[in-house]
């Protein structure tokens, strides 16, 4: 009987088609272990569908049964899921409840829109299974807080799913200048994010603040989240201007006009000095974000980009120049293409990894409950400071709605 080595890390072999015609017996390095786990995925619209791919790539899970309102989702989910996994079953659940409590599965998914999760996670909680709840956690302050004291006793694994930070540029970047330390005390830090417009999306909930949370909590929190982690701090205040510029400025739907942001400034600044800003746009040609951050002892530039048009220049970069104080180098970090390419760039392949490993018991660095909500504080301030004008003080914020700070 072979059983799977463990010298060698290679689920590129494992996961190569190519050594299909083995035998069962003659696998060693290509053999697949059973998955250890079942989940199932609440909502298979685009993120609903990645998450069921990088399961299956990730391997120690697999996906067990699906619920979504819209038919099509549904339909083309397990279409994709039992063409590409041959051999699997996969329940169709008729309601939020069941898919939520049969007994065998060991974890929910939640992939719906933003206005949703609040009321999802009611549901979901009562079940007692492992959540991975895809970010924003909630699209007020308010909802975001409660989703806080709702899981503040949950005994099974509650992530978010924050995934950027595990992008190859930041997983660097957070290597480089949280644990080396390597450019010193971080003094300030610039994030852009330039991107196509937002995409379709099931009854176009994205175009609309009330359903989506605005722009800079739907999209932005991502970002917000990466700001907090590098500033090690909580943020004090946040001043943000932007506009609907280019995008959606005739979209109606259901005769109502989209009321969503497509480019902004915003500065945050932290309780420990920490000065930050954050520049988004979203009619741009191509999908471009960095990350710069300077230090007392150095400065650390990343870049991640995919413009459609060329391969021809890295997809990632990352620098870090020291000055005479340390020794400057230039990298191109990147993951294996197949994990690059089930999405995100890899960041929601290694979310999986460390959603796992925290079900299994060895605790990582995925993001809190509480990460979430600051990522949602953050983005709801931005927000309110494009909407009067005013710079908005957090604790002032959190007051307003007698949240402790
Ligand atoms: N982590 C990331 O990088 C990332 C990227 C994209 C989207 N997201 C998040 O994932 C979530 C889904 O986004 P999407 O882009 O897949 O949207 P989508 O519209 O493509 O898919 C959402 C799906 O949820 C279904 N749905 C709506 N209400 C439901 C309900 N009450 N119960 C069950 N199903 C319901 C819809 O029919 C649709 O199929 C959002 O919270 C979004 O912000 C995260």
């Amino acid at each position: 009987m072979t059983t799977k080595g463990k010298e060698f890390k290679g689920g590129f072999i494992s996961r190569n088609s190519r050594f299909n015609y083995l035998p069962d017996a003659d696998k060693y390095l290509s053999v697949i272990d059973k998955p250890k786990y079942k989940f199932n995925v609440i909502g298979t619209g685009i993120m609903g569908q990645e998450h069921m791919r990088v399961t299956m790539l990730e391997g120690r899970g697999t996906i067990h049964g699906i619920y979504d309102t819209n038919p099509r989702s549904i339909e083309q989910a397990k279409q994709i899921f039992l063409a590409n996994y041959p051999g699997n079953n996969l329940i169709e659940y008729n309601s939020l409840e069941t898919a939520c409590n049969d007994p065998e599965a060991d974890g929910l998914i939640i992939c719906t829109p933003n206005y949703t999760h609040i009321e999802i996670i009611k549901e979901a909680i009562k079940s007692g299974k492992h959540i991975l709840l895809e970010k924003p956690m909630a699209t007020t302050i308010e909802d975001a807080y409660e989703i806080v004291q709702i899981a503040e006793n949950y005994t099974a694994i509650f992530q978010i799913g924050l995934q950027y930070r595990y992008k190859a540029i930041y997983t660097e970047a957070i290597y480089e200048a949280l644990e080396r330390k390597t450019i010193g005390d971080i003094k300030t830090i610039n994030i852009s994010e330039h991107r196509i417009p937002f995409l379709d999306k099931v009854k176009q909930w994205n175009k609309f603040s009330k359903y989506s949370g605005g722009t800079l909590v739907e999209k932005c929190c991502h970002y917000f989240d990466l700001l907090n982690l590098f500033a090690q701090s909580k943020p004090d205040h946040v001043y943000a201007t932007g506009s609907m510029a280019v995008n959606f400025v005739n979209f109606e739907y259901n005769n109502e006009k989209s009321d969503i942001i497509d480019n902004a400034a915003v500065t945050v600044v932290y309780e420990n000095g920490t000065r930050s800003t954050f520049n988004l746009c979203m009619f741009s040609p191509m999908f471009y974000e960095e990350i710069i951050i300077c230090g007392d002892e150095g400065r650390l530039k990343a870049y991640e980009n995919r413009d459609f048009l060329t391969l021809k220049r890295p997809h990632n970069y990352l620098e870090i120049m020291c000055g005479e104080n340390k020794p400057s180098r230039i990298t191109t970090p990147s993951y294996p293409q197949d994990i690059e390419e089930s999405g995100h760039h890899g960041a929601t392949y290694y979310e999986h990894i460390k959603f796992i490993d925290n079900i299994a018991g060895t605790k990582t660095d995925t993001a809190t409950v509480d990460e979430g909500f600051w990522s949602v504080v953050v983005g709801a301030a931005a927000e309110e400071s494009l909407r009067t004008g005013k710079v908005i003080y957090i604790n002032e914020l959190l007051k307003e709605k007698n949240i402790p700070f």
